[in-house]
């Protein structure tokens, strides 16, 4: 499989077995550890939206396999504050690096840097759109933690909770579980629930998904729950925020009833939604989920660069 001068823009261009390819490669670039792999080439990071996780782990992934990074973290110290465009950006961009890994507020932003570049382009997270490469780390999260996502020995249930309108993640995560056997569980505030395009997807895919009434009864019944922040600034009214957030507040005692196996993930940053006691349980795999970002993004990295781990 060749994806060389591959794009990574939405996780829908990918097939199932394309998607399973690169969860291998991950695992072959984190077993055999740090190394040369992506010698001798270039890779620009364009952030015009904060990040912590998706750009730092960009840049170690370079940095372990002996690659080079350049780019920009703060839009003020650019052109784009004298009004240069984004295309005009990425033409002047691709001709410093091999590969471009942009963040932008926009939804689309990431495809229209692909149409314009000669060099792959990877989003690293558009608007409300696409997050693909936080997807596959997720994927390759969940494989690791429950085996039965890539044997398909039985249906995984798998729990979305917190702000599923919005959340980029959220999406990008349950357009690609369509493609393995899983059941859905959702529990959102009211006015944040999952849009209906991914219901239809989920439905087409023959993907069961139903709503539960609280967060206690998603731990309960899922095998991975999957949490996301509250996005203060969506709520019309700071009132119902308040209300909201602490009924959407996990805590070590509220997961009693939890399977045993049951794995929490959360794209990170948290902000009230899970308390720090939970960080000590079992359950809790957020920052390993954070750290496999590394080799995945190794093993993305080469593959778009026709590099072989
Ligand atoms: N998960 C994620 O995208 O984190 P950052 O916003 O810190 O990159």
């Amino acid at each position: 499989m060749d994806f060389t001068g591959r794009d990574i823009i939405s996780i829908a261009d990918f097939q199932r077995s394309e998607i399973l390819h690169i969860l291998a490669r991950a695992a072959e670039v984190e077993a055999t550890g740090r190394g040369k792999l992506l010698a001798g080439t270039v890779m620009a990071t364009l952030f015009f939206e904060p990040s912590t996780r998706t750009r730092l782990s960009f840049e170690a992934a370079m940095l372990h396999q002996d690659g080079r990074v350049i780019g920009f973290s703060d839009v003020a110290s650019t052109s784009t504050r004298k009004g240069e465009s984004l295309a005009d950006t990425i033409r002047m961009v691709e001709q410093y690096a091999d590969v471009i890994v942009i963040r932008h507020p926009r939804d689309g932003a990431a495809r229209l840097a692909a149409e314009v570049s000669r060099v792959p382009v990877i989003n690293g997270g558009d608007g409300a759109n696409q997050h693909p490469t936080q997807t596959f780390l997720d994927l390759y999260t969940i494989a690791k933690l429950q085996p039965a996502l890539a044997t398909g020995e039985r249906a995984l249930d798998i729990a979305f909770a917190g702000d599923l309108r919005y959340g980029r993640t959220v999406h990008s995560l349950v357009h690609a579980l369509c493609h393995f056997r899983v059941n859905l569980l959702l529990v959102a505030p009211r006015g944040l629930e999952l849009p209906e395009q991914y219901l239809e997807e989920a439905r087409q895919a023959g993907v069961a998904v139903r709503t539960v009434a609280s967060l206690q009864e998603a731990a309960a019944q899922s095998d991975i729950l999957y949490m996301t922040r509250l996005q203060e600034e969506r709520f019309p009214d700071p009132l119902e925020f308040d209300h909201v957030k602490a009924s959407y507040r996990m805590t070590a005692a509220m997961l009693a009833g939890a399977r045993p196996s049951m794995r929490i993930l959360h794209p990170l940053p948290r902000v009230n939604e899970i308390a720090t006691d939970v960080d000590a349980t079992p359950h809790a795999q957020y920052f390993a989920q954070a750290g496999n970002g590394i080799p995945v993004r190794q093993a993305l990295l080469a593959l778009v660069l026709g590099r072989q781990p």
